[in-house]
């Protein structure tokens, strides 16, 4: 089917954004889930730049149709990962320049790519005292608007268009599927998380959804702590997270996105990051424990580049102490989000805000320095 992506393309440049979604599934199962069950797999890493060329081409047509980005005006963005991808490809198709705020986390692989794609890549050389990267980061980014007149910046954590523009996604999903019973996502901004479940429920009232996030993340309510997973979990509460569509959280160590990873690789010939990792397992574990002919999707934001020197490069691994055991065969389980720290695979069926647990009304405040990969 088409993409809706593809329908909203301005003629003459479809050749490029025709190359986003209609990404292809992989049936999983052995050894992640027993012989005779398993989960379907949206490889999103066939995109040519990830999941996140989807909601980069969306809110930038989308702003220029409002006339909050003016033809020819800067794309200003603080992104460590996959939605600097999205917004190069964007740039190129709109015609529009794009600077990139990041921090010397970024990959310099990435730092490469994303400059031979034509973005700027401005790197903030320390962290706010208080507010981490990310707060140093958001301040860059800010007095960049105001020196660049006819800037605009997408805000991905609390732009609606991050949501909407997965619209595509889940109808490619129903298309295939013809039939879904419970998907698993990774969050992070939560735009797919949010913008796939909400079509998917319309369709399939009695869906379950399932978050996953990393261990020291605070979206779902856990304490913030140095992170070594990028792409989910983040250190602020995204407003773009939909709590109410998600039926379980689940939070994942990075030694068990590795191990699973691994196994992946090994077993199906699909490879990705940390995200990957980290859903293949839940998913692999609701193949396991759900009936037999339920139909399991999952999203599989992007695939490895990025990850050769971390996910996939043993001596990285073994520094981390990555490679020491592989996961529990269940996670441990927790009857609020706010029980107590988990550090290692844990699931929770109570999905609440953050933020109307802690009263706090600051959505972007920022809890320690732990450093975003989106
Ligand atoms: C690799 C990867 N996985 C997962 C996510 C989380 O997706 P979302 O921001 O839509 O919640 C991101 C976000 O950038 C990502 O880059």
């Amino acid at each position: 089917m088409q993409s809706l992506t593809k329908a909203a393309t301005p003629s003459g440049r479809s050749a490029l954004s025709g190359l986003v979604g209609n990404t292809p599934l992989l049936r999983v199962s052995e050894p992640l889930a027993p012989a005779g069950r398993g989960f379907w797999a949206k490889l999103e890493g066939f995109n040519p730049g990830g999941i996140k060329d989807r909601p980069g081409l969306h809110m930038v047509e989308r702003a220029r149709a409002r006339g909050d980005l003016r033809p020819g005006g800067r794309i200003i963005e603080s992104t460590s990962g996959t939605l600097g991808l999205g917004l190069a490809l964007a740039g190129m198709v709109y015609g529009h320049p794009v600077t990139l705020v990041t921090d010397p986390g970024l990959e310099l692989s990435m730092t490469r790519l994303l400059t031979a794609y034509g973005a700027q890549v401005n790197v903030v050389s320390e962290p706010h005292p208080t507010g981490g990267w990310q707060q140093a980061r958001r301040e860059r980014v800010q007095r960049l608007l105001e020196q660049h007149p006819g800037s605009w910046c997408p805000d991905q954590y609390s732009n609606p268009d991050n949501v909407a523009a997965y619209t595509p996604l889940a109808l490619e999903l129903a298309a295939e599927m013809g039939h879904i019973d419970v998907l698993v996502c990774s969050v992070g901004t939560g735009g797919h998380s949010a913008g796939v479940s909400r079509v998917l429920r319309q369709l399939y009232p009695e869906l379950t959804v399932v978050g996953v996030d990393t261990t020291g993340s605070t979206i779902f309510g856990q304490p913030a702590r140095p992170r070594l997973m990028r792409g989910l979990g983040s250190s602020i509460y995204p407003r773009n997270v939909a709590y109410e569509n998600l039926t379980e959280v689940h939070w994942v160590a990075a030694h068990e996105a590795v191990w699973t990873c691994r196994q992946l690789a090994a077993s199906h010939y699909a490879t990705g990051g940390w995200s990957v990792g980290a859903v293949a397992l839940v998913a692999g574990w609701l193949a396991r424990t759900t009936p037999a002919d339920a139909r399991i999707v999952a999203i599989f934001p992007d695939g490895p580049q990025r990850y050769l020197g971390t996910v996939y490069d043993d001596d990285y691994c073994a520094a981390h102490g990555l490679l020491d055991s592989p996961p529990a065969p269940e996670p441990d389980l927790i009857g609020r989000p706010d029980e107590k720290e988990v550090t290692r695979w844990t699931r929770c069926t109570t999905v609440v805000d953050p933020l109307t647990l802690h009263g706090t009304g600051d959505a972007a405040v920022e809890s320690d320095a732990a450093e975003e990969g989106r």
